[in-house]
Order: C-alpha cells, then sequence, then structure tokens
C-alpha cells in the first residue's frame, strides 16, 4: 500500500464520520449529498484494492448481511428498567414528595425533563472508541444482539473519542412521514402493513437481514448512560454525550425548581402533535447522580425516574356520510365517513360506530359535529356528539334493510348485536371469507393481500378456497401491481398451505364461533376431514368444550351441502386433511388471559397463540373471569382494572416461565 493511500483512506473515514454526524446528528450539513457520495465511492474504491485495510468501523460498513436463524442473547451488563408511569400532576406531585422524603431535602433536587419517545429502547456499548455491540432491552435483563441491524442508523456513530469503554442507551423510533411512506409502498406490495410509527420500528429492528433495515427510516435519541460514575449528574452526562456525537434529544430541560416541571407538562400537552415523531409523555428524572444512587431502584423501575403520560387525544370535526360495511361472516357494520381530522399523529377519515344500538345510543346522524378518539391503536372511534346550538340536525339513521353489496335482504337475531346478510354468495363476504382462509392464523397464504384478491374475485378466477389451488403462472401475470417474481411467490405460498393440517384448515373456514382454539379442538377430535364430515349432532355435543351455540353452527355449517361440496372439492386438491399433531395441550386449561402492553420477546400474537396450544382462552377485556393478565411495558388502563379486580398479573418473564 503506498503511503499516500492510507493517508488518504484514514483522511477519507475521518471525513465521512463528520460528515455523517453534521448530517445525522446535528441536522446542519456542510456539503452536498454529491460531494458525500463521491467521497464514499471513493473509500469504496480504495477498500476494494486494500481489502486488508477495511475495518468494521468505516461509515462504508453499515450494511452488513444476513444474521443467522434468530438474533444472539446479549445478558445486560446493567440491566434495562423501565419506568413508572404518572397520569396526572396529582400523581406526579407525590412521585416528587417521595424524592424529598427519602432525599430530606427539596431545595436541592433538580430534575431533568425529556420526551419520551414511542419507540424501542436499546443498548450500544463502545469499546476502545468503537460501536462493538447494540441489544433489544428484551425482558431487562437478557436482550438480542441486533448490532448489524442498529450499525445501519446513520445518526448512531460507529466510532466516537472516547478510549474507556462506554454504554449509552436510547430509543430508536420511526418518524410519522417516513412510517406513512413506508405502509403506502407496503400497500402496493400488498404487504401487511404496521400498525403505527412503534411497531414498525420495532419490525424493522428485529429483521433478520441487514439490507432491509438499512432502507427502513429509523432513527435514535440517547438518553442515558452506563457508567454513571463518570459523571455527576444526568444533564451532564448527556451533553457530554452530545458532545461525543450521540444524538440528544434538543428538548431536554433542566429544571432548577420541581414546579417549573408543570410548564413543560403544559407546552407539549398541544406541541407533542407538531413533532416529526410520536411522543407519549414525558420522563421527569432527578438530576444529581449521588440522589440517584441514595434512591437506587425496585426490580423494574428506577425510583428517581417517572414518566408522565398524556391521556389519548380528541378531536372534533363533522360526519359526512354513514355508511354499512360487510365483513366476512356477513354482518353489517356501521361506518362513519368523517371530514378529515389530525389526531394523535394521523390523519383520520373513518369511525367505526360498531353496530345499529351504538348510533342509535349516540344519536349520531349525517352533518352532526362530533367527537372522535382512538380507542386502542389505530381503529378511532366516536365518542359523542356535540348539541347544534339551533337544534337542526339531518334525518335519525336508519340501518339498510339490504345488503349494501349484493342486495338481498339483511336480519337481525335475537340478542344478537349484528345485522347480517345470510347470502352466501355475497362479493363482499367472499372475500373477507377468503382472506380469512388466508390469513396468517388459518392456511398462512403469504403474498395474497386485499388488492390481489380483489383481482381474483372480480376476474372470476377464484369462486371458493379449492381455486387457489388451480391457479397457474399464466393466471397470475396479467393481474395488476404484480410482478413475475411476487406471482411465483404467490404460486409457492399457496403450495406451501397444503401442508397446514387440519386445525387451521377448519380456523380458515370462517366457521361462525369457531375460532382457534375450537377449531384445534375438534381438529384433535376428529383427526381427519373425512370424520368431521360424517359427524353427528351428538358427536359434537359430547365433546367436553364445545357449547350448544358452536354445535349449532358447526351443524348448520355441515349440513349444508353447498359446503360439505367445496370441502371434498378442497381436499381432492392434495391438502393435507388430517392433524398434524396434537394441536392442543392442557397445562393451561380453562384458563383465561388478558394481554396488554407490549411484549418484548415475542409478537402478542404468539403468545395468543402460545395459549390458545395449551388449552386457555385470551379475551380483550379484563373482567372478574380473567385468571391472569400478561403485563409487558406500557401497559395501559387494563393493568390498573386488573389491579383493582385483583387478577394476578404476570411479568413477560413469569408467563414464559408458565408456557
Ligand atoms: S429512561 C431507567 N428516557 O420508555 C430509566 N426512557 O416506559 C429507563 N423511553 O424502556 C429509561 N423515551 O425505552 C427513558 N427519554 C427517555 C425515554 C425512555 C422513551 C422508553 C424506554 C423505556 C420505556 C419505559
Amino acid at each position: 500500500m503506498s503511503v499516500e493511500d492510507k493517508k488518504r483512506l484514514e483522511l477519507l473515514r475521518q471525513e465521512l464520520q463528520k460528515h455523517e454526524r453534521l448530517y445525522y446528528v446535528e441536522d446542519n450539513p456542510e456539503i452536498s449529498d454529491r460531494d458525500y457520495d463521491w467521497m464514499t465511492k471513493e473509500l469504496e474504491e480504495l477498500e476494494n484494492k486494500y481489502p486488508e485495510w477495511v475495518t468494521a468501523d468505516s461509515p462504508t460498513k453499515r450494511v452488513g448481511g444476513k444474521a443467522s436463524e434468530k438474533f444472539a442473547p446479549i445478558v445486560h451488563q446493567y440491566p434495562m428498567l423501565s419506568l413508572d408511569n404518572t397520569y396526572n400532576v396529582e400523581e406526579l406531585k407525590k412521585f416528587h414528595e417521595r424524592m424529598v422524603k427519602n432525599l430530606g431535602s427539596d431545595k436541592d433536587i433538580e430534575y431533568v425533563v425529556e420526551l419520551k419517545i414511542d419507540g424501542l429502547g436499546v443498548t450500544l456499548t463502545y469499546d476502545n472508541g468503537v460501536l462493538i455491540q447494540g441489544a433489544t432491552r428484551g425482558d431487562g435483563k437478557v436482550g438480542e444482539d441486533i448490532t448489524a441491524n442498529l450499525k445501519t442508523i446513520k445518526s448512531i456513530p460507529l466510532r466516537i473519542k472516547e478510549k474507556q469503554k462506554l454504554e449509552v442507551r436510547g430509543e430508536v423510533y420511526m418518524e410519522r412521514d417516513a412510517f406513512d411512506a413506508l405502509n403506502k409502498s407496503r400497500q402496493v406490495n400488498d404487504e401487511p402493513l404496521f400498525a403505527n410509527p412503534r411497531n414498525a420500528a420495532a419490525g424493522s429492528l428485529r429483521l433478520l437481514d441487514s439490507t432491509i433495515t438499512a432502507n427502513r427510516p429509523l432513527n435514535i435519541f440517547i438518553y442515558n448512560v452506563g457508567e454513571r460514575e463518570r459523571f455527576t449528574s444526568h444533564f451532564e452526562s448527556l451533553e457530554t454525550l452530545r458532545s461525543l456525537g450521540f444524538r440528544i434529544n434538543p428538548e431536554t430541560i433542566l429544571c432548577k425548581r420541581f414546579e417549573d416541571v408543570f410548564e413543560i407538562i403544559d407546552k407539549w400537552e398541544t406541541r407533542k402533535n407538531e413533532i416529526d415523531y410520536d411522543v407519549d409523555g414525558l420522563v421527569i428524572k432527578v438530576n444529581s447522580f449521588a440522589f440517584q444512587d441514595r434512591l437506587g431502584a425496585t426490580n423494574k423501575y428506577p425510583r428517581w425516574a417517572v414518566s408522565y403520560k398524556y391521556e389519548p387525544e380528541h378531536a372534533t370535526t363533522v360526519v359526512k356520510d354513514i355508511i354499512c360495511q360487510v365483513g366476512r361472516t356477513g354482518s353489517i357494520t356501521p361506518v362513519a365517513l368523517l371530514e378529515p381530522v389530525f389526531l394523535s399523529g394521523s390523519t383520520v377519515g373513518r369511525a367505526t360506530l360498531h353496530n345499529e344500538d351504538e348510533v342509535k345510543r349516540l344519536d349520531i346522524r349525517v352533518g352532526d359535529e362530533v367527537v372522535v378518539k382512538k380507542a386502542g391503536e389505530i381503529i378511532p372511534k366516536v365518542i359523542k356528539v356535540i348539541e347544534k346550538k339551533d337544534g337542526q340536525r339531518g334525518d335519525k339513521f336508519e340501518m339498510p334493510k339490504e345488503c349494501p353489496e349484493c342486495s338481498e335482504p339483511i336480519s337481525r337475531e335475537e340478542g344478537e348485536a349484528a345485522w347480517r346478510c345470510v347470502n352466501l354468495y355475497c362479493p363482499a363476504q367472499l372475500k373477507e371469507r377468503l382472506l380469512h382462509f388466508a390469513s396468517r392464523d388459518a392456511m398462512d397464504i403469504d403474498h395474497l393481500g386485499p388488492a390481489i384478491l380483489e383481482q381474483l374475485v372480480d376476474s372470476g378466477l377464484v369462486k371458493e378456497p379449492s381455486n387457489f389451488y388451480d391457479l397457474k403462472l399464466e393466471d397470475l401475470i396479467p393481474l395488476e401491481r404484480l410482478a413475475d417474481k411476487s406471482a411465483q411467490n404467490l404460486i409457492d405460498s399457496i403450495q406451501k398451505s397444503k401442508e397446514a393440517g387440519l386445525a387451521r384448515l377448519i380456523y380458515g373456514l370462517g366457521i361462525r364461533f369457531v375460532g382457534q382454539r375450537v377449531a384445534a379442538v375438534l381438529a384433535d377430535n376428529f383427526s381427519d376431514l373425512d370424520n368431521l364430515l360424517k359427524t353427528s349432532t351428538e358427536d359434537l355435543e359430547s365433546i367436553d368444550e364445545i357449547g350448544p351455540k358452536i354445535v349449532e353452527s358447526l351443524s348448520a355449517y355441515f349440513t349444508n351441502e353447498e359446503n360439505s361440496d367445496a370441502l371434498r372439492r378442497l381436499s381432492e386438491k392434495g391438502l393435507k386433511t388430517n392433524v398434524i399433531k396434537s394441536q392442543v395441550g392442557d397445562s393451561l386449561k380453562g384458563k383465561q388471559f388478558v394481554l396488554t402492553g407490549t411484549l418484548e420477546t415475542m409478537t402478542r400474537d404468539s403468545a395468543k397463540k402460545k395459549i390458545l396450544e395449551l388449552g386457555g382462552r385470551v379475551t380483550s377485556s379484563v373482567s372478574a373471569k380473567t385468571d391472569y393478565v400478561v403485563a409487558g411495558t406500557d401497559p395501559g388502563s387494563k393493568l390498573a382494572k386488573a389491579k383493582k379486580l385483583e387478577v394476578k398479573v404476570l411479568s413477560e418473564d413469569e408467563f414464559k416461565i408458565m408456557i
């Protein structure tokens, strides 16, 4: 290697590192993107020429390859604790009183107030100035090694000017605009959409292929340091981290007096919607590290910090129309079309009205001004109508007499909330039923999203599930928005789904009241589709866990000739129609679970699946019948309810031991 080349290579690396920092961390670029690209290219060429000089912290090596099957576990050097929550000023005052009581003086307690970024906590370890490891929080004690994915985030420095070992923690998140753009492109490609920016960030960080993560617009704010003994206060540590090149949230404020915190709370109540990313509250931390040490921590939370969570927001808007949607089982749901309004970080144009009774209860009419709120996370809900001063209103809402999709008459059974279209050939139901058949928990046919299915049904290629298995590449190529490769992928997924087995098949049929659990019980009891087709009402009644409503629904389904013929056609396609292995364990038999908050090492879906497999049940709300509430991070009101009803609450760890 020539001396010049070596010097040039070092210089380019240093310069690129500096410009990455100016651009991604300080938001203050000094050179054009073009010049940056030229320098990167030159460095790449030099590195190609001298591969022995390539180092892992080179700016050209942000994107690595694929991880093996799963991420390696990382035991955290310092536990990654969570935060205790407060929801109003009274609770926050109590927190301060505890601090005063424990520290014995109020004059000297300073607080640092930070935004609580709604993303994913991660930890980064540097040794000898080089980023050597990045991990998720996991259960707080053990996380996962996601170094390759974190290195793709350009605002994370790969090298810092600090020789001693240093661990920093922060929140990885996705900006709202970037999230919207990502979901748009996923929609076009018929890929499942992310529910919110946090899920998108979490999903992106846990991809096994870091080249995909590199294309996801992730960012980070650093909010804590591990080696506290080197600093006297939190604020000081953040200043140092900032000068080392870490991205620290610019809104972080040092409060000399506790009372100053209230002003900041008021300010962010409205302003939190004006920034580019989701903030679900504030974090209030005792500034002095000596004080923090005296206060210590429980095994879950530090005693020196607390979050202040904002109430979910409301917005007012106008109902432009009320339409009715037809679901998979023919249920007809009234939906309000709204004048678009910005609510908790996204624009809302429709809200579910649940059913006829709910519309009547709220007396919602076209033209009304209403208050909407996000229930859970994505689906907004109308919570009340604002009374008009002049009393002038539109007509009372009436359910349609016929199905809005197929114009057949609709009916509402006694004791049921929903009106239903009972026409099995209703096209709206057909599409929903087919989507359900292909869904992940049923036959798991990947690459078959609503846009493709719509075309398959409209073109007449698919009229019932068995038709999926006759599809050929030539049938798919002419479809819109389906590239050759995706068409082949779809064919492959369809073929693969033949192996799904009886339980998934039964669930995929979408028979009323037959969820995953009942489907698994049926598969276990009948072991083959033929046996199930031959079954009598008595046989079904004799199964312990199958109640009269389900028996009735199953009998109605199987005695309908159209249904049994369609099933025979399906089994002729070579699907596995026997039970794969016993799908039902019984260690959680009869136990009722509610899942709340974000689980770190599994999705809620997989937790649910596991519970069902072990014979338990999962419901969405906590009641006296609930046996266990599994609480992840940020659990919300369900946890409060569980405590009130004295229902046993399990941490993710405890839950994992149980299963
Ligand atoms: S401090 C030991 N500061 O919120 C203190 N956390 O609900 C724990 N979070 O797991 C973290 N913004 O992932 C802290 N400015 C901030 C934060 C923040 C977001 C997350 C973090 C933590 C979760 C707790």
